[in-house]
């Protein structure tokens, strides 16, 4: 990739975790990046998360998915170690363990599958018996019929972590222009050139990164839409008088998050509704309903706040990484769905070798932007 003028090496559309790990990668491997962000930074799903680092428990078990998942959670504690020492700033990383519930039939079957999938994928974790977790959470509902400590599950705070990131691409030099727009994607040809705002005015670059998380499949120009959809997550946190657990807790119909603060974060609605932002009478009663299942006392902690995301979810649910296959300088990095706090480290790592031309066998191919030809137009922004 040469310097030319003013024109950026790369140029990022969307400022959420994807888009701001992968450009302060790109930026620490010398080359000068611009990250174009339509609101502040960091307030779409990357704001709305839970923060959860968690590979096993929605991976649905698909190999590749657990494989990535797991490498960048090995990696997280270096990554965001040097992130810290960066800015000054922590991130609430936290090495914490999680407690899969079971409370039914189906439940149990979700621990003996999860418990599998440990063995198999090397993850510490282990079965909990009933008298050493009323020892150690007393105030977990006591119809549980049975609970895996996974240990290997950790969390972060993704509020503080996506600033953090906005600070540290800000040392390594990238440009993070706020309130700006992008429309389309312009390509001349089998190249992309740079992008058109809303405004009408045009940027060029040497490189174009699409990461606009659930709005990627908005974006014009692209000449196959990135088939993404938005999955809204609606989200509540409340402030009991004392954390039920140190763990995060989790079963079928919801989970809960500490913070060192001393609120419990309660999610996550899946919810097929396009783009209608916002919380439901019904999406805070489930989410209610869940955390008083899990732990009764919770009933009586007071709600601080609520609020929601869209998860962008592609056709397979995999995330989509990678050079496009008909477009010369044109990448991807988006559809990370449930997971992208967990997958920011290793994605930014990935693509920052194969966007500087480094490597491009790191990414699996099941991930790869062209395994999506074969669906096109069958699914897509809604
Ligand atoms: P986003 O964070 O949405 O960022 C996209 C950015 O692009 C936004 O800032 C937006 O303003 C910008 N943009 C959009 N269109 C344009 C445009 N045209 N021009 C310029 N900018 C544009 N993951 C986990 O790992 N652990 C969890 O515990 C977890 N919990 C979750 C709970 C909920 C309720 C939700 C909603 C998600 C959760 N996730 C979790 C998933 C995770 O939040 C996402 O996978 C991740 O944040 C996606 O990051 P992103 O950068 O791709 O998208
Ligand atoms: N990973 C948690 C969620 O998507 O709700």
């Amino acid at each position: 990739m040469t310097r030319n003028g003013d024109r950026p090496d790369l140029l990022v559309v969307g400022g959420g975790v994807i888009g701001l790990s992968v450009a302060r990668d790109v930026a620490r491997r010398g080359l000068r990046v611009t990250v174009l962000d339509r609101d502040e930074p960091g307030r779409g799903a990357s704001w709305a998360a839970a923060g959860m680092l968690s590979p096993l428990a929605e991976a649905h078990a698909s190999r590749p998915f657990l494989e990535f998942g797991l490498a960048s959670l090995r990696m997280y504690g270096d990554w965001v170690r040097e992130l810290e020492s960066e800015v000054g700033e922590s991130v609430e990383y936290r090495e914490c363990g999680k407690l899969l519930l079971a409370f039914t039939r189906s439940g149990s079957a979700r621990l003996d599958e999860q418990e599998r999938l440990a063995r198999r994928y090397s993850v510490s974790a282990s079965r909990a018996e009933p008298e050493w977790l009323r020892r150690e959470d007393p105030d977990l509902a006591r119809s549980v019929r049975g609970a895996l400590l996974v240990e290997e599950d950790y969390r972060v705070d993704n509020r503080l972590l996506v600033r953090a990131l906005e600070g540290g691409a800000r040392r390594a030099r990238v440009e993070i222009r706020a309130g700006t727009a992008v429309r389309e994607i312009r390509i001349q040809g089998d190249r992309a050139l740079g992008v058109i705002l809303e405004d009408g005015s045009s940027l060029d670059a040497g490189t174009i990164l699409v990461a606009a998380g659930a709005w990627s499949g908005r974006l014009e120009g692209l000449s196959r839409t990135v088939p993404i959809r938005p999955v809204r997550g609606q989200m509540l946190s409340l402030a009991p008088e004392q954390l039920p657990s140190r763990r995060m807790l989790e079963a079928e119909e919801g989970y809960l998050v500490p913070r060192d603060d001393g609120r419990l974060l309660v999610g996550g609605t899946m919810e097929e509704v396009g783009f209608r932002p916002g919380n439901t009478v019904r999406g805070i009663r489930e989410l209610l309903e869940s955390a008083i299942h899990l732990v009764p006392s919770l009933e009586s902690a007071p709600i601080v706040d609520f609020w929601s995301g869209f998860r962008p979810a592609s056709i397979d649910g995999h995330p989509i990484l990678g050079p496009d296959p008909e477009v010369r300088d044109l990448f991807v990095a988006t559809g990370h769905y449930r997971n992208g706090i967990l997958l920011a480290p290793l994605t930014a790592r990935t693509m920052g070798a194969v966007i500087t031309g480094e490597t491009e066998a790191s990414l699996p191919p099941e991930f790869l932007p062209s395994r999506l030809l074969a669906h096109e137009g069958s699914g897509g922004a809604s």
